[in-house]
């Protein structure tokens, strides 16, 4: 790297939107790194996909009164990703071709399906530039609930009891399953598609006419479901873990739902849920607040996470097991980014603000990129 490459501002695309039920909150997440992105260091665009899947081109733009940034979509122009050495971003208007940027860096932020699930990473991985946060296996498996918790659960991380069937199995042993899940798993539990967000296609199960109900419902989602015991009114705890030149895990914080469990309505709509950051329980427990720290960093790492995760656990009994106990629940490799997501705001209560973290995202995703530049892709 020459001097002047080391000091030239760097292009970084910001991209964000997509066909997700998370589509919305993208936009506000794109928006806060909008905002709180080095301006001096990193010139900034923007690609916006919209819900039916179109690449738009998307620009920064400033309102002089409060000094805020927003991302300004111009539906009409059409943004290409090549991998065509220094033009990798072409915009289009109509069929001609506007621009042709050299983009260094892109730092995707759509949650959920289509671009937290290695869809998007694998585009870029093809576009052979930086990316930012998790590579294309880690994303998928990572987004899957089923394969996320057989993998960290055979590494002796606790989960809850689950089982796992898709819509075959679920046709032609309907009753047998039925059986095995009142057996091992009982009720009350949670009935889950396997790869969505946001609480959709989540169900919480009293009865067995419900579980067949719910169990048909969330078919509708996904092809893949996920059956789990339930944790009795659970302490929802959840950790942020960044790379900065090593792996920071941050102390945990806990959300208080405003509803019967952390639902759609209660994430998004009424903005009752609260938050309590540290998580008192482990503040006043080394020994929980150690363990919780060593789980997160180990999911991370049998995840083969990079950049940055947010690791959700869940605290109390269980109808089986009475004794309160810490359990795996999820894993988002790409977390919300707005003023009142966990992510920053765990970081921050380390004293690391968004503007060093969207810096140690950069960063980590060159030097992921040198790494994988040194590999030996042709041996004739
Ligand atoms: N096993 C469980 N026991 C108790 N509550 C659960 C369980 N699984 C999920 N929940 C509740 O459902 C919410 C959403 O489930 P989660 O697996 O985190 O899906 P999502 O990816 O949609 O956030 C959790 O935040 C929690 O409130
Ligand atoms: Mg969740």
């Amino acid at each position: 790297m020459s001097i002047i490459d080391f000091m030239r501002v760097k292009k970084v695309c910001i991209i964000f939107g997509g066909k997700s039920v998370e589509h919305e909150i993208s936009i506000i997440s794109a928006n806060s790194i909008l905002n709180n992105i080095n301006k001096t260091k990193y010139k900034i665009f923007g690609i916006y996909i919209t819900k039916d899947g179109v690449f738009c081109e998307a620009t920064p733009s400033i309102n002089r009164k409060s000094s805020e940034y927003k991302f300004k979509i111009s539906r009409q122009k059409i943004v290409l990703l090549s991998n065509q050495k220094n033009k990798n971003l072409l915009i289009l208007k109509g069929s001609k071709i506007e621009a042709k940027i050299n983009i260094d860096v892109f730092f995707p932020i759509i949650h959920g399906t289509g671009g937290e699930d290695g869809s998007i990473q694998g585009l870029l991985e093809l576009v052979n530039k930086p990316y930012v946060g998790c590579g294309v296996e880690s994303s998928s498996i990572c987004m899957n609930k089923i394969l996320s918790k057989k993998l960290v659960s055979q590494q002796s991380i606790p989960t809850t009891a689950f089982h796992s069937f898709g819509k075959e199995e679920w046709r032609t042993s309907e009753s047998s399953l039925i059986r095995k899940i009142l057996e091992d798993i009982g009720l009350p539990c949670f009935v889950k598609a396997s790869n969505l967000g946001s609480s959709v296609g989540i169900y919480r199960v009293a009865t067995t006419k419900e579980l067949k109900s719910r169990i048909k419902d969330g078919f509708k989602f996904a092809n893949e479901l996920l059956v789990e015991e339930a944790v009795l009114q659970p302490e929802e705890v959840e950790v942020s873990i960044l790379e900065k030149n090593n792996i920071i895990t941050t102390v945990p914080g806990r959300i208080i739902p405003s509803d019967e469990f952390y639902s759609y309505k209660a994430k998004y709509i009424d903005g009752k849920s609260e938050i309590e950051i540290p998580y008192q329980r482990a503040s006043s427990n080394p020994a929980l607040m150690k363990r919780i720290k060593i789980l997160s960093s180990k999911v991370f790492t049998v995840l083969q996470c990079s950049g940055m995760a947010r690791i959700d656990f869940l605290y109390g009994r269980t109808t089986r097991k009475k004794k309160p106990a810490l359990y795996f629940s999820e894993i988002n490799t790409i977390p919300g980014f707005t003023e009142i997501s966990m992510f920053p705001k765990l970081l921050n209560n380390e004293g690391i603000t968004l503007e060093a973290t969207i810096e140690a995202l950069i960063k980590n995703s060159e030097s992921k990129q040198r790494k994988k530049e040194k590999l030996v892709t042709d041996f004739l």
